[in-house]
């Protein structure tokens, strides 16, 4: 053990004493036979899991930066839109649902401007989603269809503005004209401004002319330049989860609450003009820019592999599409989907795919019938999902066709289990798969999350979902992929719709919870093979995996939930009688409920240590409330 570990053991043991209540947990020994694989580890084992919900791609991920920009209204007007009227201008907004540049979008905002001159000009501001970012020395790209009233060119002038001090960060024109739709694409560069997100676009014109808009857009450089692309920072921050899957589009997203609602995905490719939108399961509408292709080049962007949930002919809201004829249209659908993502530009849906932009195809190894079908109180599951599973199988036998629930009749390849608990109900949960049945499916964790801290999960949970993931990787044999639900959530007021969720944003900033740096370590040092290892004594609050890759390097993750120290023996068989480097992160708090949050976004990080281990034995002690992942080197 290197010095500062003693010293660290030695602070906790001795806090203890001195304060006379805190006492070392019973002392566990911990035997691991390096030379003695019990299984494979799931090289899949950790992805993510994502859908429409707490503003995860509007006002999230997706990175554009104008909240309803195909103009939807209420009885209050149209939403989050508002009149600019500069000193003695006039204008209105209002909805016209007799014009509109495509069929999807047949609808468009009527601007009518009737008094303005270049020192008085009038128009519309967007108010972004709870604000818009913007940066210094940085290049806007934007975009809006339109058409006047008349022939003549009416110059409309395009800003960013703070919010507080009206100054303009960045600004552009482009002028309308003619009265028929066209697409008007425009860029701007902010200068030597500070970063922040209380800052709104204005359109605005310098002369009365009436003017439609529909599908104003603007985005911010994103992630590897993609055009209708996704947020830098948060992709970053996927990208240190190291996620091997994307288990996309949900969820309750996929579903709908009403057939009608669910996601189609014919719907949602090609040009965002072509798209009607849609109102989504979590009370509010979706724009539907994160479409199929989307969801592919995400994949593709993280390295990630699809898995790809297809619509199963169930509604949140109860509604049943019955198995037979009823289903087909359902069925066909998802072989239509599966072409899309996996087809050759020779196929129907494969050219579809290219000329949306990518010729190549992806490729696909899971499809999900469905979303928590046991809601179905019609039971129609064990029919729904066979007649999927003979249809793609037929089509295409190497696929994997995942339930959502045990079902009868035909055993799937692979059932997905969801567990949302508090911190002691996945304490409970630790032993469950040490137990289950090898013979049946492979499991995939397809949702999970220990349930404390609102928005993002607090230590606690941290601990809790730490435990879990020891008993995954444990079982990894059987337990083949897993991943943690919801994702994202944007941290503004009416923001969530579910509380403790992995990583928090705002329109500027975004910052992972506890819970979401434990993923991040347990990821860091997955191995290949499950080491024979066997534990005696200990506290309950105690948690271990070990896995190791032959000749590189071997992985002990050790996760003390409890409040005081937890002294353990560790042998590690193997290892030899020579010095060994081992790398430690270590994530720790001094309650359960401790937290990051948007503004203090790093209380709770990893820490690297290292440790040279001398032959096979350590003596080493957990201080309270850590999670500790150790890298070991075998060469
Ligand atoms: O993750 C939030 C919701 O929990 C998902 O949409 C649903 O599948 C589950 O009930």
């Amino acid at each position: 053990m290197n010095t500062r570990s003693v010293h660290t053991a030695a602070f906790f043991l001795l806090a203890a004493t001195l304060a006379g209540t805190l006492r070392a947990q019973s002392p566990a020994s911990l035997t691991v036979d390096l030379d003695r694989p019990k299984a494979t580890v799931s090289p899949t084992l950790y992805g993510l899991m994502t859908e429409e919900i707490n503003y995860s791609y509007d006002g999230g991920l997706y990175a554009e930066l104008i909240r309803n920009r195909t103009f939807r209204s209420d009885w209050t007007g149209v939403l989050n839109w508002f009149v600019v009227e500069k000193g003695s201008s006039s204008a209105k907004i209002s909805v016209d649902s007799g014009t509109g540049p495509s069929a999807a979008l047949a609808g468009s905002a009527k601007l009518e401007v009737t008094k303005a001159d270049t020192g008085n000009p009038a128009g519309i501001l967007n108010e972004g989603y709870w604000g818009m970012a913007i940066r210094p020395n940085t290049e806007y790209t934007g975009s809006f269809f339109s058409k006047g009233e008349k022939e003549s060119p009416v110059p409309v002038q395009i800003a960013l503005v703070s919010d507080q001090s009206g100054k303009v960060l960045a600004k552009t024109s482009v002028s309308v004209s003619g009265t028929a739709w066209k697409e008007y694409r425009f860029s701007m560069r902010s200068g030597t401004v500070a970063a922040s997100s209380e800052n709104h676009l204005e359109l605005t014109l310098d002369r009365p002319a009436t003017l439609w808009l529909q599908l104003v857009s603007l985005f911010p450089p994103t992630y590897r330049n993609r055009a209708n692309g996704n947020r830098a920072d948060i992709m970053e921050k996927l990208a240190a989860m190291r996620p091997s899957f994307l288990r996309f589009p949900g969820g309750n997203y996929l579903e709908g609450n009403r057939i009608e609602t669910r996601f189609d995905w014919k719907k949602m490719i090609g040009p965002l003009v072509d798209r009607p939108t849609h109102p989504s399961t979590w009370s509010y509408h979706s724009t539907d820019g994160m479409g199929l292709l989307e969801f592919l080049e995400w994949c593709e962007d993280l390295r990630m592999q699809p898995l790809l949930a297809v619509y199963g002919g169930y509604s949140l809201g109860g509604q049943v599409v019955k198995p037979g004829p009823d289903l087909e249209p359902y069925v066909q659908d998802a072989l239509d989907e599966i072409e899309y993502v996996t087809g050759g530009p020779d196929t129907k849906w494969g050219a579809v795919r290219a000329k949306n932009g990518h010729p190549a195809p992806f490729s696909l190894s899971w499809v999900e019938i469905g979303n928590e079908d046991n809601f179905d109180k019609a039971k129609t599951y064990d029919g729904r999902y066979a007649q999927f599973y003979k249809a793609i199988k037929a089509k295409y036998p190497k696929l994997e066709i995942i339930a959502t629930m045990p079902v009868s009749g035909i055993t799937p390849d692979i059932v997905d289990d969801h567990y949302y608990k508090r911190e002691q109900g996945m304490f409970e949960l630790v032993r469950h798969y040490d137990q289950a049945d090898r013979k049946g499916p492979k499991i995939f964790v397809g949702e999970w999350a220990t349930r404390e801290g609102s928005p993002t999960p607090n230590f606690g949970s941290a601990l809790g979902d730490a435990a879990f993931l020891t008993s995954l990787e444990r079982n990894s044999d059987l337990v083949v992929m897993a991943a943690y639900a919801p994702l994202f959530v944007n941290v503004n007021p009416g923001g969530m719709q579910w509380s403790s969720d992995l990583i928090g944003y705002d329109a500027l900033n975004s910052y992972g919870s506890p819970s979401y740096y434990t993923q991040v370590m347990f990821a860091s040092c997955l191995g290949d093979k499950i080491a024979t290892s066997g534990l005696t004594g200990g506290g309950d609050k105690f948690f271990y995996s070990a896995t190791s890759t032959v000749k590189s390097k071997a992985c002990l993750k050790l996760v003390n939930a409890a409040s005081t120290p937890q002294p353990v023996s560790i042998t590690m068989n193997g290892l030899g009688s020579g010095t060994h480097t081992a790398r430690i992160e270590t994530l720790r708090a001094n309650t359960t409920w401790a937290t990051n949050t948007i503004t203090e976004p790093e209380r709770i990080v990893p820490v690297p240590s290292k440790l040279t281990v001398r032959g096979e034995k350590v003596e080493y002690t957990l201080p309270p409330y850590s999670i500790q992942v150790f890298e070991i080197d075998l060469k």
